[in-house]
């Protein structure tokens, strides 16, 4: 796997490996691109089965951030980073601080932020060691829990399906899955029931779906998520672990339109292609739940949340800018968002060669 880093298969800035042996720290940072700017991602804690799994999952987290903050029109290059261990018994003050100080030594070329196993307490910790940190708590001038503007922009995804699809934004009616109702999905479906919407959940935690039901006593809920699949259902919104989309489902399922917060729900590549030959419209994920990192990546700035909010208002535009450019290039949307995003960091990032002063 690692002589891949070198390879076409990777195309990889730098990538980097840090040891802090009495912490127990274990980190690889990875870069993808810097041409649009500091690479910006977050951090994930993880027990990999191996160095190469997390060399794998680093890498392609980090290209996958190039292209998120590119479409998101952020001008931030992509990278991520993975700590190797499991953060409920290896992670320590001392372990985040040697982290932190490892983030600063990378001199403002990467920017950290939270990921799964990371919080917005682990980036206060982090905090005190490095400047290169976004994504602490609104009390130390941070934006806080990102899933706020993340669910703000799959809701502003699902609007933009909508007028392509049925030439309205107006959900009134429609039937809408979210499967995965966590920090991420209950907020989607706040907006998607304040939107008249009629919205069906399931999750695999009890815990998850009584909080929708006590404020949402109307909310319709399925016994899992291949009997939501099934469902008649106008919009899919993955929100739960990545590869919703795979061979298994997508031949039962009943929705017009996928848009979801979930990273990675293809499976694979070759699913998309199935998505559009049975007529499904599929929203880029990469595309839509890009309101976390807009979230985060305005803390840079002194975090002001109403401008964090109207810059994830642009996910609509962008939407139906990736639906336009697909239909122009008769290709599926998230190959169009790929080269939207590519198109960016090659015409924006150009623009560096120019000498300023
Ligand atoms: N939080 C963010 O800002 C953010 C940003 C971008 C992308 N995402 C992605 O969105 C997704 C959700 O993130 P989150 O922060 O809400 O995570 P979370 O862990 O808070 O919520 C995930 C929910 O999915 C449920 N779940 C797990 N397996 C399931 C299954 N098989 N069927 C139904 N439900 C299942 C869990 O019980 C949990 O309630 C993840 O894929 C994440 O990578 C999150």
């Amino acid at each position: 796997m690692t002589e891949g880093i070198f390879g076409r298969e990777s195309g990889h800035e730098q990538v980097v490996f840090c040891q802090d042996e009495p912490s127990g720290l274990k980190a690889i940072f990875a870069i993808y691109s810097t041409a649009l700017g500091p690479a910006l991602g977050g951090t994930r804690f993880y027990p990999y089965a191996s160095e190469d799994d997390a060399i794998a999952d680093v890498l392609a987290l980090s290209k996958g951030m190039a292209y998120k903050n590119a479409l998101a029109g952020l001008d931030l290059g992509g990278g991520k980073a993975v700590i190797i261990g499991d953060p409920a018994t290896v992670k320590t003050e001392a372990l985040l601080r040697a982290y932190g100080r490892f983030v600063q030594s990378l001199s403002g070329r990467y920017i950290t932020a939270c990921d799964v196993g990371t919080y917005v307490q682990d980036m206060d910790v982090v905090a005190r060691e490095t400047r290169f940190v976004t994504g602490r708590s609104p009390d130390d001038g941070g934006a806080g829990d990102s899933s706020v503007l993340t669910a703000f922009g799959v809701f502003q995804g699902i609007r933009a399906c909508a007028s392509y699809r049925w030439g309205t934004t107006d959900l009134t009616g429609r039937r809408v899955g979210v499967s995965g109702v966590g920090k991420v999905g209950h907020i989607l479906v706040e907006h998607l029931v304040e939107a008249g919407a009629q919205v069906v959940i399931s999750d695999v935690s009890p815990a998850a779906i009584e909080r929708v039901l006590a404020a949402h006593p109307d909310v319709d809920v399925a016994t899992d998520a291949d009997e939501l699949i099934a469902t008649t259902l106008d919009v899919f919104a993955p929100c739960a672990l990545g590869g919703a989309l795979n061979d298994r489902t997508v031949p039962k399922l009943r929705a017009e339109v996928v848009c979801g917060a979930a990273n990675n729900q293809l499976a694979t590549p070759d699913i998309e292609k199935q998505l559009v030959d049975r007529g499904i419209l599929y929203a880029p994920d990469y595309l839509v739940n890009a309101g976390g990192v807009i979230q985060v990546s305005d803390e840079l700035h002194g975090f002001d949340f109403a401008r964090a909010k109207r810059k994830a208002t642009a996910i609509f535009d962008t939407t139906r800018d990736v639906f336009a450019l697909a239909d122009t290039e008769g290709v599926p949307p998230a190959t169009a968002a790929d080269r939207l995003a590519e198109r960016r960091m090659s015409e924006v990032g150009r623009l560096r060669s120019i000498l300023t002063r």
